[in-house]
C-alpha cells in the first residue's frame, strides 16, 4: 500500500504567458483561448495552462514532457524564477507568489536546491569548495561546512577527489558533486531539471540509483524533470505527464499504465515493458480461492514486479501464486493467465 503523504508545494491554476503583452491576454485566458490561437493570433507563448497538482513531502515527483511541453517553466514558479501570469504556488501553506524580496530570499536558501543539467560547478574551485559553496555563500560556520562536505562527499562516492578540479572529472562524477552540493544545503526540496540528461546511459543509470539510495534516507520532495519514459518510471514515486502546457495526468507508473488519461498517454507508454512496472497486487484476484490440495502455488509478495512473479512461476514450474502482503497474509492470488494478460496489456 501506499502511504499517504502531505502535500508539500501546492500549485493551483496556475498559467504562463511569455510574451511583452502578457497580462492583457487574461481575459483571453479565462475564456479558454488554446496554446496554438494564442501563438497564431497574438504572437504569445502559452507556456503553462491552468496547471493544478499537488507534489508530495517524503516523494520524488517526476514531471515529464517532452520538449517545449513547459516543464521547466513550471518549475522555474516554484522558486519563482519565473512569476506566474495567472494562479498561486504555496508552499508549506506560504504563497511563494506574494512574498517580499527578502522573505523570498530567505524562502530559496532555506527550502529549495537546485541541480542542474550542465552541473554547473566553479572550474576554478576543487570538489570539496564546490560542495561548500552554497554554505559558504549562507556564511556558515566553517566547521559546519567542512562536517557537510566530507559528510555528502561520502554519500556520493567521491572520497579521495576532495581536491580535484572539475575539469579533471568525468561527467557522471561532476554531477555526483552537484548533487552533493544540494543535498550539503538541507533545504526541503530539491529540483532537478534534466539533471541526468546530459549523461550517457550507464552512468546516467547510476545515479538514477544513487539518487534512490539517498532519498532513503533525506526524504526529501524531490521534483525531478525528464523527457525520459524509462527514467520517469524508474525513479518516480508519482509522474505528471505534460503536453503543451497543460496537465494531462498524475499519478503512479502503474496507474499510468493500468488507466492513461487519454489517448495522448496511451501512445506515450504504449511501448514500456510492463513486467517491470506492474506489481503482483494491481493485477492478483482477490477472490482468493483456496488452492486445491495437489496445486503447486508459489508465494510472492504484493510489491514484486510481474517480472519477478514470473520468475518464480517458471523456476517453481508453477500455474499459480499466491499474493502475501510483507507480515505474510495473504491478499490475493495469480494465475498464469492473469500474468499473460498483464503481459499483453
Ligand atoms: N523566456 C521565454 N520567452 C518566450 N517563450 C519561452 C520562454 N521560455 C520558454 N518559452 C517557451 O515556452 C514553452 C515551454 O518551454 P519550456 O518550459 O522550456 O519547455 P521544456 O522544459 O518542457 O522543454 C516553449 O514553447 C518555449 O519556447
Ligand atoms: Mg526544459
Amino acid at each position: 500500500m501506499t502511504e499517504q503523504k502531505s502535500a508539500k508545494i501546492k500549485i493551483e491554476n496556475l498559467s504562463k504567458i511569455f510574451g511583452p503583452k502578457a497580462d492583457s491576454l487574461i481575459p483571453l485566458l479565462e475564456q479558454g483561448m488554446d496554446r496554438q490561437t494564442m501563438q497564431e493570433k497574438h504572437r504569445h507563448v502559452l507556456a503553462l495552462d491552468n496547471i493544478n497538482m499537488d507534489l508530495a513531502e517524503n516523494s520524488i515527483e517526476v514531471i515529464m514532457g517532452l520538449s517545449g511541453s513547459g516543464k521547466s517553466t513550471l518549475i522555474r514558479h516554484i522558486n519563482r524564477l519565473i512569476e506566474p501570469t495567472v494562479g498561486s504556488i504555496m508552499v508549506d501553506g506560504e504563497n511563494v507568489c506574494t512574498m517580499s524580496a527578502a522573505a523570498l530570499r530567505e524562502f530559496r536558501q532555506a527550502k529549495t536546491a537546485m541541480v542542474f543539467q550542465n552541473f554547473s560547478l566553479l572550474p576554478h574551485r576543487t570538489v570539496i569548495d564546490n560542495i561548500g559553496f552554497g554554505l559558504k555563500m549562507q556564511k556558515k560556520p566553517a566547521k559546519l561546512i567542512a562536517e557537510r562536505c566530507n559528510y555528502w562527499l561520502d554519500k556520493v562516492g567521491l572520497n579521495g577527489f576532495e581536491q580535484h578540479y572539475p575539469a579533471q572529472l568525468s561527467g557522471g562524477m561532476q554531477q555526483r558533486v552537484g548533487l552533493a552540493r544540494a543535498l550539503a544545503c538541507d533545504a526541503d526540496i530539491l529540483m532537478m531539471d534534466e539533471a541526468f540528461s546530459a549523461l550517457d546511459p550507464l552512468i546516467r543509470s547510476d545515479m538514477q540509483d544513487i539518487l534512490l539510495g539517498l532519498q532513503k534516507e533525506i526524504k526529501k520532495t524531490i521534483v525531478f524533470i525528464t523527457h525520459d519514459l524509462d527514467e520517469a518510471l524508474k525513479i518516480g514515486d508519482r509522474i505528471a505527464i505534460l503536453n503543451h502546457g497543460r496537465l494531462i495526468q498524475q499519478g503512479t507508473a502503474e496507474q499510468i499504465l493500468l488507466h492513461p488519461a487519454d489517448d495522448y498517454v496511451s501512445r506515450f507508454v504504449a511501448d514500456v515493458n510492463r513486467t517491470t512496472v506492474l506489481r503482483a497486487r494491481s493485477i492478483m484476484s482477490v477472490q482468493a480461492k483456496a488452492p486445491a490440495a495437489n496445486e503447486n502455488t508459489v508465494t510472492v509478495l504484493e510489491n514484486d514486479t510481474i517480472q519477478d512473479v514470473l520468475h518464480s512461476m517458471l523456476t517453481a514450474d508453477s500455474f499459480n501464486a499466491v499474493v502475501t502482503d510483507d507480515k505474510g497474509n495473504t491478499v490475493g492470488r495469480i494465475d498464469s493467465d492473469m500474468v499473460a494478460a498483464a503481459v499483453n496489456g
